[in-house]
């Protein structure tokens, strides 16, 4: 076995919310219209992500937008914000997220180097499709793949698969990268490459696997490649 894990990659696979796109700037838009817009917008991402778990575990698909709403919805609620103009606004947001300043040079770099890049989220692709165009880096992906083809959230195995089938290339052979240390995990244990991009700081999740490596924003990954 190879002492570097990264050896023999052909593809850079990228999970898109809190990786690609900032989660926050939505609510960073239109902060002065909250009482204590950081905690908002926390809660609503926490939602966010529990309301695909346990969709998925009941059997009650919805595709992301749905559960976005839901989840705005819930934490407009818990901080007794009933607005009906603002939480459209933020959903809108929602299409226009912010991507991290070193994402579009990254991207360009590898792209260059002759990697193959592709997105793989849970975003429905309509989400996908107005958030990569707004950040100006649809030319730069060979794929953005939505699990809403088969209606399965993060992190099921069937999910990561999806990379693979429609990169045309092995699972060991595919650099994966995500904020999310769950997300990370995942891939790991399907079998990807893993570079968690721990942007936050936050502290590894006890889920039996580590990613290969961490990095605290993206700019780092070429030189892992
Ligand atoms: C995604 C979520 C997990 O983009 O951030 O799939």
């Amino acid at each position: 076995m190879s002492a570097d894990p990264f050896e023999g990659i052909r593809a850079c696979v990228f999970d898109a919310y809190g990786t690609l796109f900032d989660v926050h700037s939505a609510v960073g838009r239109h902060a002065d219209r909250l009482p204590d817009a950081p905690a908002v917008s926390l809660l609503w991402r926490t939602k966010q992500l529990e309301y695909t778990w346990l969709r998925s575990l009941m059997g009650r698909y919805v595709d992301f937008w749905h559960i976005t709403k839901d989840a705005l919805a819930f934490a407009l609620d818990t901080y007794q914000v009933s607005d009906a103009a603002l939480s459209d606004d933020l959903m809108q947001a929602y299409l226009e997220l912010s991507c991290y300043p070193e994402v579009p040079s990254v991207l360009n770099g590898l792209k260059d180097r002759g990697f193959r890049c592709a997105v793989l989220s849970n975003g429905s692709p309509e989400m996908l499709s107005s958030a990569v165009k707004n950040s100006g880096l649809d030319e730069l992906f060979d794929a953005v793949i939505s699990i809403d083809a088969i209606g399965i959230y993060k992190p099921d195995p069937r999910v990561y698969q999806m990379a693979v089938d429609q990169l045309g290339v092995s699972s060991s052979e595919i650099a994966f990268q995500s904020s999310n240390a769950w997300d990370a995990a995942g891939a790991a244990a399907f079998g990807f490459k893993v570079a968690w991009i721990n942007r936050f700081g936050q502290q590894p999740e006890r889920l039996g696997i580590v990613a290969d490596a961490e990095l605290k924003d993206l700019t780092a990954l070429p030189e892992l490649l």
